[in-house]
């Protein structure tokens, strides 16, 4: 058997936050450990997504290329999973070149097929920007539940997919104005058409989790559909087709097989070109995607299908492990309100093992769970520290006191045989847990081993046995220092640098094989040096982390209450930039409303030596009789542009406010015609 795990790829327009470690990494990174340590053959590949409009949204609103951002996040990303010990294969990036021909061969195969077929689909178009405004381009109210923001294609308020254009009140993310609605030509995946293939195929997946079967069991019933995998936007893989010019892949097209481009990239790496077809191209792998709930209908449904539609036999996901959420202190994360606690800032201040045994403690597998601070400190404070930190500083400080750190195997009693045999059993019930994505659970069965090794310490007495009997005193040690070594495997996929470091003061190398935690060491250990291998967290550190939180929020709120202060500042430009600009002071000699255009207001303006006519988009702010007679700042040399017939000759300046409009007048008295700098 071979495994082929991986994580969902974040997008590489934000930082890694706890929630996204619950859900998808920590998971997967815990069972390929785990995998490892049993000599499976197993690799774990993941990398970042790099397409979709919010990366280019960002890059507009920055001012810098896509490009920018996403290697800006995928450095941050990367770090910040480093600096938790979450270890992929590979860990690659959908920008790179040869994902983009792995992606068009899969969209060319699915066409020849005959799966993709073209469509002309009404979109919002903004005759301002002149473009049509895929997804986040554009923003308005939910035509489900009313809510502000809703998104072209889905409200993030009640989370309701619908048709683009049923969207109230729709405005162009870029320049705030309404959009039309016009025709373009899309490139559809006919998923109907995998109708009887995906019953087959689902037939046989009775172990996969529930929430996760019910839903593609659901989907089945409500009759497969076709969907766009083509969008209007720059940023993103070119479809591969003539007619198609200017169109590229949907980002949720192209980010699944962001998993196969990560492989052959490992596969490059390690000097094998070729070993990425011994995973995809081999009945025997098991494909297992780790994901969070809101990505089911993805791996579930959409990406067995591309797999099922091309010409190569791919193998198709043998299992989806899809988690829940992890709330924060009850509320749920979000990063737009700041709520949040993100990886790279808690690495700072936490020991990483840290986050991944409170995470396991807490997965959401089942339900949400919530992560709380003082939960956090509890866990940390009574489990790691209190039952197995404890169990580990009194074998050594009693070990080095009385034995010289010297722990010899002995002829064990009836109750250090069954102290070691019940060890045994709870460590194969963690085999079980790993298998079966348990980490939960594993958490606890690992605290039961450690505080049946307190127990059997404060019950044994070795500080009273030492003086009259030395080999009873000796075999607690032993029996205890087994227990440790157990654990140093056992919770290794859980705690990786934690049990490194107890294996190395127990004077053990790298962890031969699960299998060491089924049995006792035979030969004399040395101890080594003692490392603290976890510290207790003071209330005033938990305190302070509570306060952190609250203010990132409040402070988020404050600036939401001025958004003004958080629109980014364009690049820096030259004198010559600016001197390019002919700004002058213009007189309005008339002002009218323009027909069925509620915005904008159609000028006659005075240069002095000459008259113009523009089309200035102030008529929410000013009535046209507010304007006559006053001396305006105008850039007058801006091209001319024809806005609802009109020819407009240049724009007068305004301050935005969110969307108020403020007229720029000169302070003082100034002639029509009068130079600006
Ligand atoms: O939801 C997300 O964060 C997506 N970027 C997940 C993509 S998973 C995959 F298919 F690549
Ligand atoms: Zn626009």
């Amino acid at each position: 058997m071979k495994y082929l795990v991986t994580s969902a790829l974040p997008y590489a327009n934000g930082k890694l936050h706890i929630g996204h470690v619950a859900g998808a990494y920590l998971p997967a990174d815990i069972f390929v450990r785990f995998l490892k340590l049993s000599h499976e053959d197993v690799i774990y590949i993941c990398g970042t997504d790099e397409h979709g409009t919010p990366i280019s949204i960002q890059a507009d609103a920055e001012g810098v290329t896509p490009k920018v951002i996403v290697d800006r996040y995928h450095a941050l990303i990367k770090e910040a999973f480093d600096g938790i010990n979450i270890e992929f294969d590979n860990f690659s990036g959908t920008a790179r070149q040869p994902h983009f021909q792995i992606s068009q061969e899969f969209f060319t195969n699915l066409y020849n097929n005959k799966h993709i077929h073209p469509k002309d689909t009404l979109q919002f178009y903004c005759e301002y920007d002149k473009r049509f405004l895929a997804d986040r381009y554009v923003e308005g109210t939910c035509p489900n539940c009313g809510a502000a923001g809703a998104r072209g294609d889905q409200c993030d308020a009640c989370g309701q997919i619908y048709d683009t254009t049923t969207l109230k009140e729709p405005k162009c993310k870029i320049c705030g104005n309404q959009p039309v609605i016009k025709s373009t030509r899309h490139w559809f995946l006919h998923l109907d058409g995998f109708t009887q293939q995906m019953k087959v195929w689902l037939a046989e997946k009775d172990y996969w989790k529930e929430n996760v079967r019910n839903f593609m069991l659901n989907l089945l019933e409500q009759g497969l559909v076709e969907r766009s995998i083509t969008r209007d936007i720059n940023w993103g893989i070119p479809v591969p087709l003539d007619e198609a010019e200017g169109k590229v892949l949907y980002v949720w097209f192209d980010a699944p097989i962001g998993y196969i481009s990560s492989t052959i990239e490992w596969a490059q790496k390690i000097g094998q070109p070729e070993r990425w077809k011994d995973y995809w191209l081999d009945p025997k792998t098991q494909l297992i995607h780790f994901i969070g709930k809101d990505n089911i209908i993805f791996h579930a449904l959409i990406w067995p299908a591309m797999l099922m539609g091309q010409d190569k036999t791919y193998v198709l996901p043998h299992d989806i492990p899809a988690n829940e959420f992890m709330n924060l202190e009850g509320q749920k994360i979000s990063t737009s309100r700041n709520w949040a606690i993100w990886v790279d800032e808690f690495v700072k201040e936490f020991d990483g093992d840290y986050l991944r045994y409170y995470l396991a403690c807490n997965a959401p597998e089942s339900k949400d769970s919530d992560f709380s601070w003082k939960d956090f400190q509890n866990k940390i404070n009574n489990e790691l520290n209190n039952t197995l930190g404890n169990l580990a500083h009194r074998v050594f400080a009693f070990s080095k006191k009385q034995f010289n750190g010297e722990v010899k195997p002995v002829e064990l009693s009836e109750n250090g045989r069954a102290v070691l045999s019940e060890a045994k059993e709870l460590c194969k019930e963690m085999e079980k847990g790993y298998r079966e994505y348990q980490v939960r659970r594993n958490t606890k069965i690992s605290m039961d081993i450690a505080r049946l090794g307190n127990k059997y310490f404060d019950e044994s007495k070795p500080w009273q046995t030492i003086k009259e009997n030395r080999l009873r005193a000796q075999e607690t040690i032993y029996v205890c220092t087994c227990l440790l070594r157990m654990l140093s495997v056992a919770l290794f996929p859980i705690i990786p640098k934690s049990m490194r470091n107890l294996r190395k003061m127990l004077g053990l190398g790298e962890i031969s094989h699960w299998y060491e935690c089924q049995e006792e060491y035979k030969d004399t250990l040395i101890l080594d040096e003692v490392i603290q291998l976890f510290s207790k967290i003071d209330d005033e550190v938990i305190e302070a982390q509570l306060a952190k939180l609250n203010n990132a929020a409040k402070e988020l709120k404050t600036s939401a209450d001025n958004p003004n202060e958080t629109i980014p500042f364009k690049p820096e430009i030259t004198y010559d930039d600016f001197a390019k600009m002919d700004i002058r002071i213009a007189k309005v000699l008339e002002a009218e409303t323009i027909k069925g255009a509620d915005k904008l207001l159609k000028l006659k303006i005075s240069l002095g030596s000459t008259e113009r006519e523009l089309v200035a988009g102030v008529a929410l702010s000013y009535k046209p009789e507010e304007l006559i007679g006053k001396n305006v700042l105008m850039l007058a040399n801006l091209q001319p542009r024809k806005i609802r017939g009109i020819v407009s000759n240049g724009m007068i300046l305004c301050a935005q406010d969110e969307g108020k409009l403020s007229i720029m007048l000169p302070d003082r008295d100034s002639k029509p015609g009068s130079p600006v700098s």
